[in-house]
Order: C-alpha cells, then structure tokens, then sequence
C-alpha cells in the first residue's frame, strides 16, 4: 500500500508549509520537511531549487547503501548503535534517523541510536539543538575528535556501524581504528583529501625512483599528490581486509564534480586474513612507505590464518 506523504513538521516547527512542499516527488514518504529545510536541503519557503535537488540526490543515493546495512543489523540484533564520524552539520545524521530511526524508537526498537563525533563545538551544540526541537531522543552529539571518542565514556564497548563522511585527512585512518576497536559489523567511508601519505612518498622520491619503472607512477609533483591519496585508500582496504572485512569500493554518483567521490563499505564476515595482510606489507614496501606500516598494519592480521 502507498504510504501518504507528511509533512510532519517536528515540535518545534507548526508553521504551515507552502502548498508545493507536498507535490515533491523527490521527498520521500513520512520524510520531515521541515528537516529538510533545517538541513538547507530544501529552501525556506520549501522548495527544490536545481543545487537542493542535487543534494538531495546525493543524500538518497548514499543512503540506499546504508539502509540495508541498518536492517541487517536491526534484523539479528533488534536494535542498531551507528557513530557518524566528523559529523559537521550532521545532516547524514539526521536524513538517516528521519527516514530510519524515527520508526525504530516509535515501535519496539527503542535502544537503537546515532552518535555524531564532531572536534567543533558549535556544530554539536547546533546538532543538539536540532534533535530536541524535533524530538529525536536517540540522537546524541559529542564534542570529541575521532581519536578521542575511541576511549570515551561517552560511547558503547561495542558500535554495529561506523560512517565518516568526508572527515579531514587522517580523521578517516582514526575512524577505521575506532570501528576496528568497537567491533563494528559495518564500516562506511567516503574519504576526505589525504596529504599524509603523499608526503612520505614526497620524502623517500629520491631512494624511491632508482629501483623500479613503476616508480615513475609518482615522480611528478601533481601525480605523487594524486596516487599518495588514491594509495592511501587502497592501504585502508586492505587494512579492513586483514581484519576479516569484505570491502567493496564504489563511486558516490552525483558526487563527480568532487575528486572524492569514493566510497569505501566494509562488512565483517571473518574472511582469512593471511593473504591480504601480505599484500598490504608488499605494497608498502613496494612504493617506500615502510614507515607507514604501523597505520595500517595493525595487528589482528597476524592472530589469525
Ligand atoms: C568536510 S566536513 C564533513 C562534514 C559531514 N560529514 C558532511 O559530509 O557534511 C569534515 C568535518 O569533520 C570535522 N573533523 C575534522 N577532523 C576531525 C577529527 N579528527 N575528529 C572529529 N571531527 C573532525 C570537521 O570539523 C568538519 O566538521
């Protein structure tokens, strides 16, 4: 059966929206639009302008991979925890909680919750704000970094799934430790810019470029700027992997104007882990990043075949 489509406006905002608000097809049923307007996803006066449209394609395509994984946690467990790392506005937050949570804390789920980890306070006082005029009681905001919240108090032994969206460079190495250490079923990643990596190779260019043509992948400025990040990224997979996660790589589609535009989603399945914990250390040796080793070869390889 269809479901009709609300408005439903949230405590804090019983305006009345204007009449196009409801003639979205874009929006989904039962979505809050007033949410969507808080979100800057939808103007003010409730309408789709061309940039509002984009977002929202972007928002829905990304959560059509999460969804899901959230039922497949919901599904064994009756209950799901997720951590949104570098949160910023927390409007993945908030779309995932609107068009997933609401349901679970109105019916028998009420224990599932999303944190939101966020270095800036301002965004997580903002965040806080947001869930209480539209009485999202599980919802919390943290002002922490990534790496801090990997030992709070503040935060579960165990977490079902782990985003980072974008979170600044090594944001996302801290995001995969914390997912790593909290168990975490499902891991999904779309990774900022990352100099760190680029750097290293940067410094070892000069013992680097004698010993294989292959080197000649980096030897340009823009190209050592261009493969550091992509390396980077195939580092971090592999590291998922030599912990027993199934990594699929794929594109944010709509997100092609933007060089990161990769997504990463990593599902634990206890897969061997010998293999591409061998590969990993390779690769690092293979392009001079030994001294990297320590990021992402991170120990749970070796305790298992
Ligand atoms: C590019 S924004 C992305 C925000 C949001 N995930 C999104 O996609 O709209 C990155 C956010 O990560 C936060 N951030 C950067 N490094 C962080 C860290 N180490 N721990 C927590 N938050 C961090 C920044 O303050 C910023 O709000």
């Amino acid at each position: 059966m269809k479901r009709n489509k609300t408005n439903n406006v949230g405590k804090a905002d019983k305006a009345p929206l204007p009449a196009t608000v409801t003639d979205i097809p874009e929006i989904k049923p039962g979505q809050s639009v007033a949410l969507l307007q808080e979100l800057h996803i939808l103007t003010r006066d409730g309408k789709l302008n061309q940039d509002s449209r984009r977002k929202l394609k972007q928002v829905y395509h990304l959560y059509q991979f999460i969804e899901p994984l959230l039922n497949d946690v919901v599904n064994d467990k009756g209950a799901v925890s997720l951590v949104d790392h570098g949160a910023g506005k927390s409007y993945l937050g908030f779309i995932i909680y609107d068009l997933f949570f609401k349901a679970l804390q109105d019916g028998s789920h009420g224990n599932s919750h999303i944190y939101g980890i966020e270095t800036r306070d301002e965004l997580v006082q903002r965040s806080r704000e947001l869930a209480a005029r539209f009485d999202f009681p599980g919802m919390s905001f943290l002002p922490l970094s990534v790496a801090e919240s990997t030992t709070s108090s503040e935060l579960p032994a165990t977490i079902d799934i782990v985003t980072a969206l974008h979170a600044c460079n090594t944001a996302t190495d801290d995001a995969i430790d914390f997912a790593l250490k909290k168990q975490a079923k499902h891991i999904v990643l779309v990774p900022c810019c990352q100099a760190e990596v680029a750097s290293v190779l940067r410094k070892n260019k000069g013992q680097s470029l004698g010993k294989s043509a292959l080197t000649e992948i980096w030897r340009h400025p823009i190209h050592t700027r261009e493969f550091g990040s992509q390396i980077t990224n195939v580092l971090r997979c592999l590291q998922l992997e030599a912990h027993g996660y199934q990594v699929n790589v794929t594109e944010l589609v709509g997100w092609e104007h933007s060089m990161k535009n990769e997504l990463i989603i990593a599902t634990y399945k206890d897969l061997p882990r010998r293999r591409p914990a061998d590969r990993l250390k390779e690769v690092l040796d293979t392009v001079g990043l030994q001294e990297m080793g320590h990021r992402f070869y991170t120990g749970a390889e070796a305790a298992h075949e």
